[in-house]
């Protein structure tokens, strides 16, 4: 059932073009340049009243719903916030009639969220979900949103729902800016784009050989440092979750401006720092704070757009992603860090599909 991989995970993450393809299929409108996401079941009027997202989940779910803050804002032009579930349940939050809530769960079990929706629906508020498995109980009691369609997630370190969730967020934020931000000619643009996802991802995954020898050299670091900005900031915090979750390795996720007002104190000679160092607005300053790792002894792993040679020649070491638009580059560059992560952890011998202490969904608060 594993396929031929030695684990799940590594499976899951081979597996993300084709999980992608699905979830993007027929779901892309060109001749409007839009998105059709029939499951949120709203009518344009309902649509062009939103003027809140709020997003709630928790984990590898919590950060795809910060990738999707950028891409309401940035996209749909709509003011976007992400609350992780547990802490939207209970700070008592303050919900508006034209606020649109979106819980976004793998399993569509997670207690803490379930209650984050309950909490909502109470509250009045338009809520729909995004989940994984058919008719779990977040997507029942919503009633509306949008399936992943990303097949079966087995190990417990999620990797292709991520992807997946991300490839969603990114349609419901075409579906809501064309109309606000997006022409009908921009709308055609990133639809593009997000149809290229498959294969953008597909050309990481050829990369594996080399990210398994790359991840040779970081397997005896007890800890580690993922930097970035932009819509690479939640990628820094999936990056280092993915790591300390499979090889129990101390890795912190960090906005890359954050290190001087503090974390820098930790570096010592040897350090990996892994930078997204994407070829997106910002990258210039974060190769700046590569530079003040680099003095402190740090060792650098890059996460570089293809052909930008200048950013790889900063590094100790790099992987590469296709170049696309700044959101659409999130889900490439995670999975270059799905694959770092799992190399490394496997090397280190560990139980890469059933990590102690944790389990596939969360059903206690
Ligand atoms: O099923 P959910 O998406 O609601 O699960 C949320 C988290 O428990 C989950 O993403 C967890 O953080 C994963 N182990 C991360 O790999």
């Amino acid at each position: 059932e594993k396929g031929g991989y030695e684990h799940f995970m590594l499976k899951e993450i081979h597996e993300q073009p084709d999980s992608l393809a699905n979830a993007i299929r027929g779901r892309l409108d060109f001749d409007l340049g839009s998105a059709v996401l029939s499951g949120m079941g709203t009518s344009p009027r309902e649509l062009a009243e939103i003027s809140r997202v709020v997003l709630i989940g928790c984990g590898t779910s919590l950060h795809a719903g910060l990738v999707g803050e950028y891409a309401f804002e940035d996209l749909a032009d709509i003011h976007a916030e992400v609350q992780q579930a547990a802490e939207f349940r209970y700070r008592n939050p303050i919900i508006a009639n034209r606020d649109l809530v979106v819980a976004i769960s793998q399993s569509g079990e997670t207690a803490d969220t379930l209650a984050a929706v309950r909490e909502a629906i109470q509250k009045g508020a338009f809520v729909m979900s995004l989940c994984n498995v058919v008719g779990s109980t977040i997507a029942r009691e919503t009633g509306r949103g949008v399936y992943l369609h990303a097949g079966p997630e087995i190990s417990v370190a999620s990797t292709k729902a991520f992807t997946c969730q991300v490839a969603v967020l990114l349609m419901m934020a075409l579906k809501l800016g064309r109309g606000r931000r997006f022409s009908r000619e921009d709308g055609y643009k990133l639809a593009r784009e997000i149809e290229s996802i498959p294969e953008l991802v597909a050309r990481v995954i050829t990369q594996d050989a080399r990210i398994a020898r790359i991840a040779e050299d970081y397997a005896k670091n007890e800890h580690a440092f993922f930097i970035g900005r932009g819509p690479m900031y939640p990628v820094a915090l999936e990056g280092a979750l993915k790591l300390k979750e499979i090889s129990y390795i101390h890795a912190e996720g960090y906005h890359a401006a954050e290190l001087k007002h503090g974390p820098i104190a930790l570096l010592e000679q040897g350090t990996p720092i892994i930078a997204l160092a994407v070829d997106i607005p910002g990258k210039d300053k974060t190769l700046g704070n590569v530079e003040e790792c680099r003095a402190r002894g740090a060792r650098i792993l890059g996460i570089v757009t293809e052909g930008d040679h200048e950013t790889a020649e900063c590094m100790d070491d790099y992987i590469t992603i296709p170049r696309c638009h700044p959101l659409v580059a999130t889900i490439p560059a995670v999975v270059a860090l799905q694959l770092f992560s799992y190399h490394v952890a496997r090397i280190r011998g560990c139980e890469i599909d059933q990590p102690r202490n944790l389990a596939k969904s969360v059903t206690v608060e």
